[in-house]
């Protein structure tokens, strides 16, 4: 598909919001540009929302809950299951859309972001007739725990992997008979519009609701609306402790998806040309703006220069240019904001005394000047107390530490406020479980990083969040138990009568 062509049809020229099955304008009237991080162009606006739209909006996905949360699970199931298939159909637009929208190389949004989006889908859809209480038999009654939806659930996603990050709310939140009020990232919120308008003749009024705006405007107003039972949230960590307090208003529950800050370990005897393909393509998959990037590589010190040396012949044939371009596997960063502060750690490692085995500084791509472009970097002869080490860059930079002793490398590994993702390449299969079991970490990845499978429960240990993603655990955290207890003897017990 010719980039510009398929920039100018993708869209809409304004978007309104998505309230009771309509789309409709923003009471302030005011609407934001949605930038093309590649070429700086404009593909098109969406509604700067406030209090009073996210209000029409609770109201909506309150009012539909009644009549939604009492359908038969196997229509919630048809529509979760249609959700996907329609995303398959116009996979190569929703690619597209993604790509355009958020810089993410064409190859990333066909591989991973559209059919992943799916599998999200297609696995929820399959749940809803699995949701079931349980039964417990005493001598005299009957113990009956039903599984009963929340209410109105709200969603707040982030701009690096919007329409799986909404799939990975959306999809358990209807299973389990909840509906939702959804905002997406300010700068990248196209696709999922799109997605909504493709999925409105599926989904009764008021299941979906999506406010678009900034965090202040609209995620405030929607965390601490009196109607809203519960928020699921992916972002950084700042963000997250606001979302907590507002969160501790009307007391309810919280997924927090945060941060990383994940350790890979490569081992002596490992497959080195393997982790080295995996060490760079966890550093430069969808621009590094990954929570679960392998941003910190622990290398074992009698490996260190030959693994150096394939990283660096390896990391030195990354393809970098225009995201619509198939060939391209580094586009640019996101959005300006995002490019300055990767740039404002390319700066801070050299002063921290890191070395710079490659790249470190941004990027000039011949056609687009006013792209937001950074070379892929590694640092090596990083320390574990420098800054780099330590925070969330979220941009195509990776830190190289050398190790010697297991026991050294498993605490310096967890040796992080974080613990979302990890990786351990390595031919000794009782070190791999070993070192799998002793790392901090959601998720652990043993010879191939980003090796992603339906149903992987993903979240983090510490500063990483709390609540578990993608997974079967995912519909507790959409649902409350309660407890019907049948007595089965006759007559009153005979307490407080006479004689
Ligand atoms: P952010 O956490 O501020 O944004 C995520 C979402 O939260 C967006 O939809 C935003 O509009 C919303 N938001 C912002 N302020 C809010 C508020 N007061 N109340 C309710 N919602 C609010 O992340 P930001 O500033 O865009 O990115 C900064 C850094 O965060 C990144 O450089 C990266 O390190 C990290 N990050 C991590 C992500 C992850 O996947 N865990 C995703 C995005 C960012
Ligand atoms: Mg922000």
């Amino acid at each position: 598909m010719d980039a510009s062509v398929a920039q100018k049809s993708l869209f809409l020229e304004t978007y309104g919001h998505f309230i009771g099955g309509a789309w409709v304008g923003g009471e302030s009237g005011k609407t934001i540009p949605v930038i093309n991080p590649a070429t700086g162009e404009t593909l098109s606006h969406i509604q700067a929302g406030n209090a009073s739209d996210v209000d029409r909006a609770v109201r909506a996905a309150h009012a539909a809950f009644k009549t939604w949360s009492r359908t038969h699970p196997r229509q919630r199931q048809l529509i979760l299951q249609e959700m996907a298939s329609r995303l398959r159909r116009r996979l190569a637009e929703f690619a597209m859309m993604e790509t355009v929208d958020n810089g993410k190389p064409i190859t990333d949004s066909q591989m991973f972001d559209i059919p992943a989006t799916a599998e999200v889908y297609d696995y929820f859809g399959a749940l809803p007739l699995h949701i079931h209480g349980e039964t417990t038999d005493f001598p005299d009654s009957i113990l009956l725990v039903h599984r009963e939806p929340l209410g109105v659930c709200a969603a707040i996603v982030p701009w690096n992997i919007p329409l799986y990050c909404t799939a990975l709310k959306v999809a358990p939140a209807l299973a389990a008979g909840n509906t939702v009020v959804l905002k997406p990232a300010e700068s990248t919120g196209l696709a999922i519009l799109e997605f909504f308008r493709e999925c409105a003749d599926i989904l009764p009024p008021g299941v979906v609701n999506i406010v678009t705006g900034y965090g202040p405007e609209v995620g405030e107003p929607l965390v601490r609306h009196p109607l809203v039972r519960k928020v699921s949230f992916t972002g950084s960590k700042p963000t997250a402790r606001k979302i907590m307090t507002y969160a501790s208003e009307n007391i309810i529950p919280q997924t927090m998806e945060l941060g990383g800050k994940s350790a890979t370990i490569v081992c002596a005897d490992a497959d080195l040309d393997a982790a080295a393909e995996g060490v760079v393509m966890s550093t430069i998959f969808n621009k590094g703006e990954v929570c679960i990037s392998g941003s910190r590589t622990f290398v074992h010190e009698s490996v260190m220069d030959q693994f150096l040396q394939k990283l660096s012949d390896q990391i030195g044939n990354v393809r970098q240019g225009d995201p619509c371009d198939p060939r391209t596997q580094l586009g640019p960063q996101a959005s300006k904001i995002q490019f300055d502060k990767v740039a404002a750690y390319l700066e801070l490692g050299v002063q921290e005394g890191a070395s710079v085995l490659a790249g470190g500084k941004k990027a000039h791509i011949a056609g687009l000047e006013q792209g937001f472009f950074i070379q892929p970097t590694i640092f090596s002869d990083v320390r574990n107390e420098m800054r780099i080490a330590r925070e969330e860059i979220f941009g195509p930079v990776t830190c190289i530490l050398g190790w010697r002793e297991d026991e050294e490398v498993l605490e310096a590994a967890n040796a992080s406020d974080y613990g979302l993702g990890g990786g351990i390449w390595t031919s000794h299969l009782t070190r791999a479980h070993r070192f799998a079991r002793e790392m901090q970490t959601g998720t652990v990845w043993i010879n191939r990083y980003y090796n992603f499978v339906p149903g992987q429960p993903l979240g983090g240990y510490k500063q990483s969040g709390f609540g578990r993603e993608n997974c079967a655990e995912t519909l507790m955290h959409y649902t409350q138990a309660k407890a019907v207890i049948v007595n089965l003897t006759e007559g009153p017990l005979g307490l407080y009568q006479n004689g």
